[in-house]
């Protein structure tokens, strides 16, 4: 059953922030290739991510450093061959746009003309303000990412919940307020106190998607890979798990191998 207030025949920027206006929940999932991403889009999910998580879900990489600009570009250009209506968000890699706000723009016009993707997702507040100024001046919508930003794990050491002092809390807070003036259409807020997160949420206007941040903000964004079960060594508190896809995709390649063995796979009704 939906329970959309309005149907969006394609979700835009725009759609995103009349959902929170209308004070509708907005979903979002990752994806990194076309047949997931066909299905993410045709269940209804508002926006598909490509994020930089393929590092670790499609590459095996233990962080999401090692991924490239060209990486990100195949991925996000077989997502967007499998949509019709969701509004599909691509992270700019590590390395891409912390330089400087020139590189920032290359790589942000690379990304935008080579896959055709709808928007892009950065790391950071403040440090990274000018870079994203110049992004969104190119017409590029822009989507913040604060909390716990995994590009910086190095620098944080650990990926347990950030911004629980009271300093980090007011710098979030404050870089929150400072994307939504410079004209971000909405933030990511990363393994945060969902107190916290609420009291960003009603602070500005522009929607914050959760990912362990509790139910007070505008929407909710899960790794494909995670809410399917198939990452099952990665147990998080946020996680909900909609299927067990890892035990469901080991019985099967078990039982494929087992009829192979025996002969059983093909009968006679599989050949010509
Ligand atoms: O790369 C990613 O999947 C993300 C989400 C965890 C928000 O940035």
């Amino acid at each position: 059953m939906s329970v959309a207030k309005k149907q969006y025949k394609r979700v835009t920027v725009k759609s995103l922030v009349e959902m929170k206006a209308n004070k509708e929940k907005i979903s979002m999932l990752t994806a990194y290739d076309f047949t997931m991403a066909s299905i993410v889009d045709g269940a209804g999910i508002d926006v598909i991510l490509v994020g930089d998580s393929a590092a670790n879900t499609m590459a095996g990489h233990e962080t999401t450093l090692p991924i490239t600009l060209d990486q990100m570009i195949y991925h996000a250009s077989s997502v967007i061959r499998g949509i019709n209506r969701s509004l599909v968000v691509v992270d700019l890699p590590f390395g891409s746009y912390q330089s400087d706000p020139k590189e920032a723009l290359r790589s942000a016009i690379r990304i935008m003309k080579e896959s055709g993707a709808h928007a892009l997702k950065l790391e950071g507040g403040k440090e990274i303000k000018d870079s994203i100024k110049r992004i969104l001046n190119a017409g590029i919508p822009v989507m913040g990412h604060l909390g716990l930003t995994p590009q910086s794990i190095y620098k944080f050491g650990t990926y347990t919940v950030r911004a629980k002092e009271e300093a980090e809390a007011e710098k979030l807070k404050a870089d929150a307020k400072m994307l939504e003036k410079i004209g971000c259409f909405a933030v990511v807020l990363e393994k945060v106190p969902a107190k916290l997160a609420k009291e960003v949420a009603e602070s500005i206007s522009i929607p914050v998607i959760g990912i362990g941040a509790g139910n007070g903000v505008d929407g909710q964004v899960l790794v494909v890979h995670d809410m399917l079960g198939m990452t099952h060594e990665f147990n998080p508190r946020f996680l909900r798990r909609y299927l067990d896809l890892h035990t469901e995709m080991t019985n099967a390649f078990a039982a494929y191998h087992k009829d192979v063995k025996s002969g059983d796979f093909p009968n006679e009704n599989e050949q010509y």
